[in-house]
């Protein structure tokens, strides 16, 4: 296991109809900007419990932060922020718009030229508006953790960005608010937080074997938590179960001592700043490509998973590790998605441009070996 310092910090009050908390949580006499998306909070009741909970604070609203925030939109918030003189941000909706707020809360106070550096070049800064959540879509961990996506479309771009200043001081989780969700984004939402884990998981071993069993316990019970959701969508306890199995993982404890790779998300963003494709249905493309191309570096851990996870036996290395694949993508199809290239317009253009992007920026992986040529590969390899 490897040397690691960690601390999380966010507060997470979890349960039915705990919004009502909400004064509690978000000190007295501020002043509160509340973000959302398009519009789905003020049709399924949400809006209706975060306003009825903080009756009497001086409140802001900012609208329309669409499905990977795009920043020519949220530089508008933080232009209303710094006017308004905020000192506390609600986000309240799915990853998009927290993660759109945490980069309000650190644009907001930037002291430099351009806050898109703080996400292109990791720009330092000292300072955020503190932010809050209400999260309302179980999939990115967000609520949880201190990383955020946004895109830039006049520049093609959808990059991550990590700063210990947006974690948010708390989390409001009530799975009851998942019931208004599409069918598509909690298909989206069990792949995307499937992946998390893997992200932290297959990779070559370092000696950890207990975040090895909580990786694979994780994604034991999401199997048998999506399987119960299907044959009854109205299950509360299901949906608490799936949503605190999203949070948990990517909110950190799964990679501390551990090597990670997050080759899947950074290709994965990169098909959907190309062509809008949902965040979970890239990684069920390429996920099970990569490991098809990297089966080697990646074998002790694909055969261990597929022998601990999906019960497959035998000796032949090769074969535990087709089969760990094809169970994996018979997963993702009995939760919805049976991804396609063809679909999803990822042209032989694209796949190039993809593979150049992320080629210019440096190596992926685990073992920092995959550049543009593999990205190529893997984009040829995906269905
Ligand atoms: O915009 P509204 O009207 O709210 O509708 C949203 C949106 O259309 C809707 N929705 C959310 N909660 C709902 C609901 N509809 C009905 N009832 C509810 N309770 O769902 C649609 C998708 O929402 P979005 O926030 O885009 O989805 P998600 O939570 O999957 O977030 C995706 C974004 O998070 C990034 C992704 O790249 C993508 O940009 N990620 C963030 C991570 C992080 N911060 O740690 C890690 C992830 O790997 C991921 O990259
Ligand atoms: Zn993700």
């Amino acid at each position: 296991m490897n040397s690691f310092d960690y601390c999380n910090p966010v507060r997470i009050v979890f349960g039915e109809g705990e919004i009502a908390r909400l004064s509690d949580l978000i000190p007295k006499g501020s002043k509160i900007m509340i973000t959302s998306g398009g519009g789905s909070i003020f049709k399924n009741g949400i809006w209706d419990q975060v306003k009825s909970a903080l009756a009497g604070y001086d409140i802001v609203e900012f609208k329309g932060i669409e499905p990977n925030p795009q920043y020519s939109t949220l530089m508008k918030a933080v232009d209303l922020a710094k006017k308004e003189k905020i000192d506390f941000l609600l986000a309240v909706g799915g990853g998009s718009v927290l993660d759109g707020t945490k980069f309000i809360s650190v644009a907001a106070k930037y002291q430099g030229e351009d806050p898109w550096d703080i996400v292109e070049k990791g720009a330092k800064v000292n300072e955020a508006i503190p932010l809050g959540s209400v999260i309302t879509l179980p999939a990115t961990g967000s609520e949880m953790n201190c990383l955020a996506v946004v895109s830039r479309k006049e520049q093609e771009k959808k990059l991550p960005f990590g700063n210990p200043l947006i974690f948010p001081k708390f989390s409001i989780i009530d799975p009851a608010v998942t019931f208004s969700l599409p069918e598509r984004q909690v298909s989206n939402g069990i792949v995307d937080t499937f992946v998390h884990v893997m992200e932290q998981y297959m990779t070559h071993p370092v000696n950890t074997p207990l975040q090895d069993r909580q990786a694979e316990g994780l994604i034991l019970a999401l199997m048998e938590e999506a399987a119960k959701l299907k044959a009854d969508p109205n299950d509360y306890q299901v949906r608490a179960n799936i949503f605190w199995m999203a949070t948990w993982a990517l909110n950190g404890w799964l990679n501390v001592g551990n090597v990670q790779c997050w080759a899947t998300h950074m290709i994965g963003h990169e098909l959907t700043a190309q062509t809008g494709t949902d965040h979970g249905r890239t990684l069920a493309l390429v996920l099970p490509a990569l490991w098809n191309h990297k089966r080697k570096e990646k074998g002790d851990k694909l055969v261990q998973f597929g022998q601990r996870v999906f019960g497959i036996t035998g000796s032949d290395r090769d074969s535990i590790v087709d089969q760990t694949i094809a169970a994996t993508k018979a997963f993702f199809a009995s939760v919805g998605i049976v991804p396609s290239r063809k679909e999803y317009g990822i042209t032989d253009e694209i796949c190039r441009k993809v593979a150049k992007y992320i080629g210019d920026r440096g190596k992926l992986g685990d073992l920092k070996n995959i550049g543009e040529k593999e990205v190529y590969e893997i984009l040829q390899l995906c269905d």
